[in-house]
């Protein structure tokens, strides 16, 4: 995927961490066992092992898995440093590394053949869902999981690209970036509200859905963190995907764009949904 640059996926840690809903994790926490086996698809540059330390995970294990290797030697050389800089007791593995009971580990490959059948309570697949095929990838997560095992979908994009101030050509820049998305092999804009379709019609229960929607916006002309590189990079997406023959007025967008968010005045939504899926006590 050609939008995991590590700087992108690093950049847009603090909008995921501000978005993601906190209503469907705390019901995730609450329903999780204590020394739990937890599997990620698409697990990126593998922030969910901070994560889940933050919300008092102390033993078990955690496997991500992630197409890019580049990506995932990232997460296996960066993530145990990380965790000691912020005070954790992190010693290195050969693909991760340990803290006091719980072990983590990344690797490289397709998580919809590798995680397996029945192997965790938890699955997690963080802004994936809009990425790949949506009824084998819930076949794939929901028997990773077993039989009454939890499915977590955060950040799973549906169809909403916003950019502020108004711009006449943002209804058709709009529409042609998501058709060049969903004309992309699996990828699907409206993903989110297909996942909903797709959970409901399962054995299983739908324990909660919300909102999480991305917001980025300038404060007094900066932007936190590395923010302004983020909506650099969606910038970029737009301009790799809308040619001018689709949208004539693509390179004033752009430029317009560009031009604010130099100045700070660039906003920016993307409308995504967390789910939180109970596959049933006894799966097929
Ligand atoms: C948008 S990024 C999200 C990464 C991470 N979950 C996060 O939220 O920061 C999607 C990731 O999924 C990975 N990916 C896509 N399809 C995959 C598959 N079938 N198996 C494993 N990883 C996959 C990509 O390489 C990319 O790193």
């Amino acid at each position: 995927m050609k939008h995991a640059k590590i700087r992108y996926l690093e950049a847009k840690h603090s909008v995921d961490e501000r978005s993601r809903s906190r209503r469907v994790a705390d019901r995730l926490f609450e329903a999780l066992p204590e020394a739990l086996t937890v599997g990620e698809a698409g697990s990126g540059t593998g922030t969910a092992v901070p994560w889940l330390l933050e919300r008092g995970v102390t033993s078990g294990s955690y496997r991500g898995i992630d197409l890019s290797p580049t990506v995932i030697a990232h997460a296996q050389r960066t993530q145990p440093a990380a965790l000691r800089y912020r005070g954790y007791d992190a010693a290195d593995t050969e693909t991760g590394g340990t803290v006091g009971d719980f072990r983590f580990g990344f690797e490289v490959g397709d998580a919809l053949q590798l995680l397996g059948e029945r192997t965790h309570d938890l699955v997690v697949a963080q802004q994936f869902m809009d990425l790949v095929a949506l009824e084998p990838a819930v076949d794939a997560l929901t028997a990773a999981a077993g039989d009454g095992g939890l499915v977590y979908c955060p950040l799973t994009f549906d169809g909403v690209t916003l950019f502020q101030p108004d711009h006449p050509a943002d209804g058709e820049i709009e529409q042609a970036y998501h058709d060049a998305i969903d004309n992309d092999g699996d990828r699907e804009t409206r993903a989110g509200r297909h996942l909903l379709e797709e959970f409901r019609d399962r054995a299983g229960s739908l324990i909660a859905v919300d909102a999480s929607d991305a917001i980025v916006r300038p404060r007094n002309g900066e932007y936190p963190g590395d923010e302004r590189y983020f909506l650099n990079c969606l910038l970029e997406f737009v301009e790799e995907s809308v040619s001018a023959e689709a949208v004539p007025e693509v390179e004033n967008w752009l430029s317009t764009r560009r031009d604010q968010l130099a100045d700070g005045r660039l906003s920016y939504v993307g409308h995504r949904y967390d789910f939180l899926y109970r596959t049933a006590a006894e799966q097929a």
